[in-house]
């Protein structure tokens, strides 16, 4: 089937087997148009879980579509592709546990350290970071959600995204370190795991360098997975959805060069926006899904295969239920 026929089966699909897709600002445009809601990871998960249908095809990686089945378990959650995020691969229980005693040998004790994971983490980190009584975070929250863990007094663990971490501490006059980097964690407010995100890596402050001789004037926008010696340089930093915002409230003329994935910027606006890298920044995960695989995802559901459904166990859902509870409140 040819793209504009798959578009038309992929609509009438929806409507008749009561089915709503949602999608992340890094699908691949066909994907991406097939959505009913669109949105950063926070506010996808809000929306999936506020949405009454009792089938839902998310669009995006698997961390995500794992993060809408916890806080609705009774929604079916089925993923075109269930793509690993390649940062939320970097650690798993095992890699966490281990670094706790880390954390431990350095003389910190397992009591006196409150976990705070990034949303793009399996459920089985955020289970062992609820069972700690810690909290998950996103882009779009993590500086409101390390205020309200430090009132614990305890020392922030922060995983898996050293650069978000780093970011935060930076913003809030806080010290960070990132674990094996030689230096003492009990010198850290925010001590970082060393988990990071190759899309975001690429942008290097010699782009910013270039873009702003170039073209005197042009804003810098990055994402806070970047660098923190980028985001230092960066006029302004935001999840997707605050990016795409602050983009929007910018004068037409006005020229940005914006560090993020780059399907979200090439859509951002026809003129005046760059991306902020000469290598074209592509999440390989996120570039999996296609139109075929969504379509093939709607068969599935209709012949009663449901392929590529999201499962996550009671006992992993109950704590992982408890970390993003806590964020929610906050
Ligand atoms: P957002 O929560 O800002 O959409 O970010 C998700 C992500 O994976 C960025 O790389
Ligand atoms: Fe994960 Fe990076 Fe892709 Fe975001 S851009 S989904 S952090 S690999």
């Amino acid at each position: 089937m040819d793209n504009e026929t798959l578009k038309t089966e992929i609509k009438k699909l929806k409507k008749e087997l009561g089915v709503s897709i949602v999608a992340h600002f890094y699908q691949k445009d066909e994907v991406f148009n097939m959505a009913d809601f669109k949105g950063d990871s926070l506010e996808l998960a809000k929306w999936a879980a506020k949405d009454e249908k009792k089938n839902l095809i998310f669009c995006g990686v698997g961390f995500m579509g794992q993060s809408v089945k916890i806080l609705s378990p009774d929604k079916r959650v089925f993923m075109p592709k269930i793509a690993c995020c390649a940062m939320a691969r970097m650690i798993d229980v095992d890699y966490f546990d281990q670094n706790i005693k880390t954390l431990e040998k350095a003389g910190i004790n397992k009591e006196d350290i409150m976990p705070v994971t990034y949303i793009n983490s399996s459920a089985e980190v955020k289970a062992r970071v609820g069972e700690m009584g810690g909290t998950v975070c996103t882009s779009s929250n993590a500086k409101k959600i390390i205020i309200k863990a430090r009132e614990t007094g305890k020392k922030i663990l922060f995983v898996p995204d050293r650069c978000l971490g780093q970011n935060i501490a930076i913003d809030m006059g806080l010290k960070s370190c990132v674990i094996g980097d030689g230096a003492d964690p009990k010198s850290a407010d925010i001590i970082c795991y060393n988990g990071f995100c190759s899309v975001h890596q690429l942008f290097e402050v010699e782009d910013i360098e270039f873009y702003k001789n170039k073209f005197p004037g042009i804003l810098i926008v990055t994402h806070p997975e970047c660098k923190p010696e980028v985001c230092a340089k960066s006029d302004f930093v935001g999840s997707t959805s605050q990016i795409i915002r602050y983009i929007k409230e910018l004068p037409l003329e006005q020229k940005v060069a914006v560090g993020t994935e780059f399907n979200m910027v090439n859509r951002l606006r026809e003129k005046n926006t760059f991306v902020l890298s000469s290598t074209k920044p592509e999440c390989p995960t996120m570039n999996e899904t296609t139109l075929q695989d969504l379509y093939n995802t709607l068969i599935s559901i209709k012949e009663k295969r449901y392929e590529n459904e999201i499962t996550i166990s009671n006992e992993v859902r109950g704590n992982a239920y408890k970390a993003l509870k806590r964020m929610f409140e906050i």
